[in-house]
């Protein structure tokens, strides 16, 4: 991964293949963002000038490489945009900050170093800038066999090094800064990589295996249901949604837990590794990224080894309900009826709505432990998608004030989400003449159906919440800030931050 350093170095003596800056759009134009002051005097201070004439504007997303002038150690300044300029005394936006620098690190993909002297004041805004560079600092190559990635001086390598200016080194906070955005950038590039991974190669076996290891690696205790074990456990939903398939399903729990926690999470991830619809078979356009369809599960590991990695005080349980969802022989059926681990009934209607099974043993698993809350997160429904968009996750909840918190920690960490409703008359369109409920209901508001469903496999009395990732856990656009193609590692951030404040006791 890419090495993060904090440097008191000028931007104008520290020697690197490039000099970050800021730009922002001001009342009058282009403006040069604080902490470039050096390199604006190495322009006689008209860098926003000679920005300006090349078109710049300083808007989000907007990158320009300049030779640098003598007086530069570095060769190239790189001047990324900041969006609309901040009123005099205000800060920059943290997710200003950490889009630039993600942009940034993009753009510089290749390079071996880089110094960052993006506008830090605060701790707050290098974990920001520290945060969207190692963020964007990221490529998928685990199956290029040919070309660049595997040559040393490869062109499509991520940014090496990135030494952040401004910043001070021996300063407790901007030291844990550093610390937390290293293991942070760290877990999120793990949940990507598992996300792109294809599915011929990440099985709910393989899958479970990683869990494994990283659980020894980190000192963490991990537990593993095969599907002999599921099946003697009466674990319905999972075992109906896995049983199509040559690879069989699994149940994994790893557990952080810190001598002085004095309270227990508990994350619940949907990992299907490959979801065809099953029986109900998804039609060619529907299918062709659904190895995204454990990004739930991806984020829900990843989260825990990220407290864990940060001796967070709060346990935290990670339970991830892995199968694939395949049609053959052996599959469930339209029709059929499964016995859950709590003991209800479910009529399959549509063997496309898997998600909602396996998370419902999980849940009703998570609740005996009696956790302080539960999270699942889940790529759930093409409903979510089409009221929220690519970029932002439903959030839904048994709790006003629980779902409030986690749509602010989201906003917080710069995870775009919105908190939805549960209404109570969508129920009865679950009905089902011959079991408990039924895995569909109405085609309207089919998020907040699946959110109702869940919910009725909790156990009593557990504040819960359910963030619904479908649109942003996987891109299929161009990459954007420190968002690349593919696996994006969504929830993972607010995941920790939910930890994080609990943790300090902020929650509940
Ligand atoms: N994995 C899908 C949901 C999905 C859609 C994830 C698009 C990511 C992008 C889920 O299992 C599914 O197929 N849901 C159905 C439910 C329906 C049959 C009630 C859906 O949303 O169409
Ligand atoms: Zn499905
Ligand atoms: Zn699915």
């Amino acid at each position: 991964m890419t090495a993060l350093t904090l440097s008191t170095s000028s931007a104008a003596t520290l020697r690197a293949d490039a000099v970050v800056v800021g730009v922002a759009k001001g009342p009058k134009g282009i403006v040069v963002a604080p902490g470039a002051e050096a390199v604006d005097k190495a322009f006689d201070g008209k860098l926003a000038a000679v920005l300006e004439t090349l078109g710049a504007s300083g808007a989000e997303g907007e990158a320009t490489k300049l030779p640098a002038p003598s007086g530069l150690k570095a060769p190239v300044v790189l001047a990324v945009g900041l969006g609309e300029a901040p009123a005099k005394d205000d800060a920059y936006d943290a997710e200003a900050l950490r889009r630039a620098a993600g942009t940034a690190a993009r753009t510089l993909t290749g390079s071996k170093k880089a110094a960052f002297a993006l506008p830090v004041e605060t701790a707050e805004d290098a974990a920001a800038v520290a945060e969207g560079a190692l963020l964007g600092a990221y490529a998928y190559t685990a199956y290029r066999t040919n070309g660049d990635a595997k040559k040393k001086d490869d062109k499509s390598a991520p940014l090496a090094e990135v030494a952040l200016l401004g910043a001070k080194p021996r300063d407790k906070a901007y030291k844990a800064a550093a610390e937390r955005a290293t293991a942070l950038a760290a877990e999120v590039h793990r949940a990507r990589d598992l996300i792109n991974a294809p599915s011929n190669d990440l099985t709910p076996k393989s899958f479970a295996t990683e869990v494994q290891a990283a659980g020894k690696e980190f000192g963490l205790k991990v537990e593993v249901l095969d599907e002999k074990a599921l099946l003697k456990g009466g674990y319905g939903g999972i075992m109906g949604v896995g049983q199509g398939s040559e690879n069989p399903p699994r149940l994994v729990k790893i557990t952080h837990t810190h001598a002085k926690a004095k309270k227990h999470l508990a994350f619940v991830g949907k990992g299907i590794t490959y979801d065809s619809g099953g029986i109900s078979l998804k039609p060619a356009g529907h299918n062709e990224t659904m190895k995204c369809d454990m990004s739930g599960a991806a984020a829900v590991f990843a989260a825990v080894l990220a407290a864990a990695k940060l001796g967070l005080e709060v346990n935290v349980t990670g339970w991830l309900a892995l199968a694939e969802n395949m049609p053959s022989g052996s599959a469930m059926r339209p029709g059929d009826v499964l016995t859950m681990y709590s003991g209800k009934t479910v009529e399959v209607l549509n063997t496309d709505a898997e998600g909602r099974l396996v998370l419902a043993d999980a849940l009703t698993r998570a609740s005996e432990e009696q956790p302080d809350a539960i999270v699942d997160v889940a790529t759930l429904t093409g409903a979510m998608v089409l009221a929220l968009g690519n970029r932002t996750f439903g959030i839904m909840a048994n709790d006003d004030a629980f779902r409030a918190s986690l749509h602010e920690i989201a906003e917080e960490v710069g995870e775009q989400s919105w908190p939805m409703p549960m209404p109570a008359e969508l129920r009865k369109g679950m009905d089902s003449p011959v079991a408990d409920i039924a895995n569909m209901g109405e085609r309207m508001g089919g998020g907040l159906v699946a959110g109702l469903f869940l919910k009725e496999f909790l156990g009593e009395g557990i504040t819960w919440a359910h963030l619904d990732i479908a649109g942003p856990a996987f891109n299929e656009g161009g990459p954007w800030g420190y968002t690349p193609k593919g696996g994006t590692g969504s929830a993972v951030r607010t995941l920790l931050r939910l930890a994080e404040r609990t943790a300090a006791g902020d929650l509940g």
